[in-house]
Formats: C-alpha cells, sequence, structure tokens
C-alpha cells in the first residue's frame, strides 16, 4: 500500500513519529515533497535535534524558507526553547502580577517561581506557533517531523499538564478578584486576565486540532524489529487515548527479498516482524518502503523514495 489521503482537503496537519532512527524525517520530507506538488506546504521540524537541513541538503532555520528549486515548498525549524523565552519576556509581568497580587510571596519568591520550569509551556509555545499559522491560513499543507517518541508524545499530552498550571493560576485570580469585588464592589480585568484567558484558549485550540480526525493525522514511522513495534504499540496507545486516531502507519527499511544472499537472510529475518506488524495493527493501512542502498538524503533521492511511499509516482 501506498500513503493515502493526504491530499485530502480539509487534511491540514500531518505528523510523522516514531523510535529514533526510524525514518521520520525521511518520511516527513518525502510527503512533503509529494504534497508539494499541488499544494502550499510547508515542512516543520520540532525536534530538538532539527535534521531538515541535513536531509534537504539547503539551510533551514527558524524564519520560515522557501527552498531553493521547489516550487511550493517551504521549511520552517521551531525552537520550543525559543519560544518559550519569547513567552516569558511577553508575560512575566502579568504572571508576577496574579502571584504578587494573590500570594504572600515576596518578590524574590516570586522570581523563584517564574524561573522554575512551566510544565509543557515550551512544547505548547512551540505548537502555538503551528496553530497560528494553521489560522492565518499561510500554507494548505504542514507537514512535521518530531522528535523520537518520548518528545513527541510531550508536546502531544503536556497541553493537558499546562492547563491544570493554569486552573491554578486562575483560582488564585478569582480569590483577588472576589477579594477586590467585596471592598470596591467592582472588578475590572487588566492583562494579567487576558493572558490566562488566551492561555486557556491556546492549549483548548491546540487539543482540538490535534483530536480533529478530519484536520490532524498522526502517522507512525517503524521498522520491522521487536523494540521499534513495541514502541510503535506504546505510541499508537496513547495517541489513541488523547483521542488521536491513527489510520496508517510507515514500515521502512524492508530488505529486498531478492537481492544477495546476506538481503535474502536478513529479508526471511524481517518477514515475521513485517507479519507481526500486520497483525498487531490489523485496522491499519500500512506502506513498506525498502532499506535503499544509499543514505536517503537530497532531493534527488528524498524524489526517490517519495515514489516508495506513494503509489501514485508524483
Ligand atoms: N529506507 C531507507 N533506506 C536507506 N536509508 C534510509 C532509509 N530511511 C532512512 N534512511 C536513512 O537513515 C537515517 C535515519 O533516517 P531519518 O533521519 O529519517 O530518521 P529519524 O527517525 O528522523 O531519526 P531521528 O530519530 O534521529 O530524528 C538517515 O541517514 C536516512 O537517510
Ligand atoms: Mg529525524
Amino acid at each position: 500500500m501506498a500513503l493515502i489521503g493526504l491530499e485530502d482537503i480539509p487534511l491540514k496537519l500531518i505528523l510523522f513519529g516514531g523510535k529514533g532512527g526510524v525514518g521520520k524525517t525521511t518520511c516527513a520530507v518525502s510527503t512533503a515533497l509529494s504534497l508539494s506538488k499541488n499544494f502550499k506546504t510547508l515542512l516543520i521540524s520540532t525536534d530538538p535535534a532539527h535534521s531538515l537541513s541535513d536531509s534537504i541538503e539547503q539551510e533551514v532555520g527558524t524564519q520560515i524558507k522557501e527552498l531553493r528549486g521547489i516550487k511550493n515548498l517551504y521549511a520552517l525549524e521551531i525552537s520550543a526553547e525559543k519560544a518559550l523565552c519569547e513567552f516569558k519576556l511577553k508575560y512575566k509581568d502579568e504572571i508576577k502580577n496574579i502571584l504578587d497580587s494573590s500570594t504572600k510571596l515576596d518578590e524574590e519568591d516570586i522570581d523563584l517561581i517564574l524561573d522554575l520550569p512551566i510544565p509543557g509551556i515550551d512544547e505548547v509555545m512551540g505548537f502555538k506557533t503551528i496553530l497560528d499559522l494553521i489560522e492565518e491560513a499561510k500554507f494548505e499543507k504542514y507537514v512535521v517531523d518530531t522528535a523520537p517518541t518520548g518528545h513527541a508524545l510531550r508536546l502531544i499530552t503536556l497541553p493537558a499538564l499546562l492547563d491544570d498550571w493554569i486552573k491554578v493560576l486562575a483560582r488564585m485570580r478569582w480569590k483577588y478578584r472576589f477579594m477586590v469585588e467585596r471592598f470596591s464592589g467592582k472588578y475590572n480585568p487588566d492583562s494579567s486576565d487576558d493572558f490566562l484567558l488566551n492561555m486557556k484558549k491556546t492549549t483548548k485550540k491546540i487539543e482540538k486540532l490535534l483530536r480533529n480526525n478530519l484536520m490532524c493525522e498522526f502517522i507512525p514511522v517503524t521498522i520491522p524489529e521487536d523494540m521499534a513495534i513495541l514502541e510503535t504499540e506504546r505510541l499508537i496507545n496513547v495517541l489513541y487515548n488523547y483521542g488521536i486516531k491513527v489510520k496508517q502507519l510507515v514500515i521502512n527499511n524492508v530488505f529486498n527479498s531478492h537481492g544477495c544472499e546476506f538481503c535474502r537472510t536478513r529479508s526471511n529475518e524481517q518477514e515475521k516482524h513485517v507479519k507481526l506488524i500486520a497483525e498487531k495493527f490489523h485496522n491499519l493501512t500500512t506502506t513498506i518502503a525498502p532499506l535503499e542502498s544509499k543514505e536517503v538524503k537530497g532531493i534527488e533521492s528524498l524524489e526517490n523514495f517519495k515514489k516508495r511511499l506513494f503509489s501514485n509516482g508524483k
């Protein structure tokens, strides 16, 4: 089978995920190349160890850039760390104000709290960049190359954790508001209230987008090996529990059964794993991508790999 349905108009966001080194970047870039034939496409990396530049052999950075020689294809590396710095710079006063007006903490304590990591905030802010771009409808398709499983799942499950953090701040604010209303009879919301409302809206919007099966699809990439299969199973379960439906997966690095003796032996070995994948994930469409004789990097090689993922050979 080949990857299917990615050209459906409502589908905007396609995320590739899986264990380290299984071919996530290669599949994401190849898919973006394919989609760019008909759609204005943005290829995004959320992996802190970005490797789009190495794969495409063109410099990609934290600003959206049109790729040289490929019409309709743009790329961006999102830095969650940078997004977090920007967040702190933008909202430090508002958070400080909430803590200051609702607690007996002194300035020094408040500064200490602000320096503590806020759960999920870097991932959420990174994802907010994608959300904003989708809302602005700058592109027709967004293809995301995520970091290996653990990190990618943080990206997906942390908005809920951040939501709890916002709730605590909102409760503090609510008590403060109650006191002010009690004593002065009137409460005028300020920028701290706006901040809480905006944060709440952002986390909800991210969750809604990720759970929208028409707009967003997560495609796991795996290889025919025990450990990768187990990790894929865990990944799919977490996604499922979160409300993200997986429809298809890629099995990469599959040996050619008609090759040399070594290839045939490896192919036999892999065959039982491919069967196991088919059994375990019988409700998913699987696309088999062969192990190429050379590393898949550079546009020519990726264009070739793309044909393996999309049977229509575009
Ligand atoms: N089918 C294939 N045949 C040959 N080489 C491949 C194939 N798929 C991927 N590769 C190569 O394997 C290496 C790892 O692939 P890739 O970077 O896409 O994996 P990844 O899952 O993104 O890794 P990471 O977890 O480190 O981000 C790369 O050098 C890539 O060119
Ligand atoms: Mg990668």
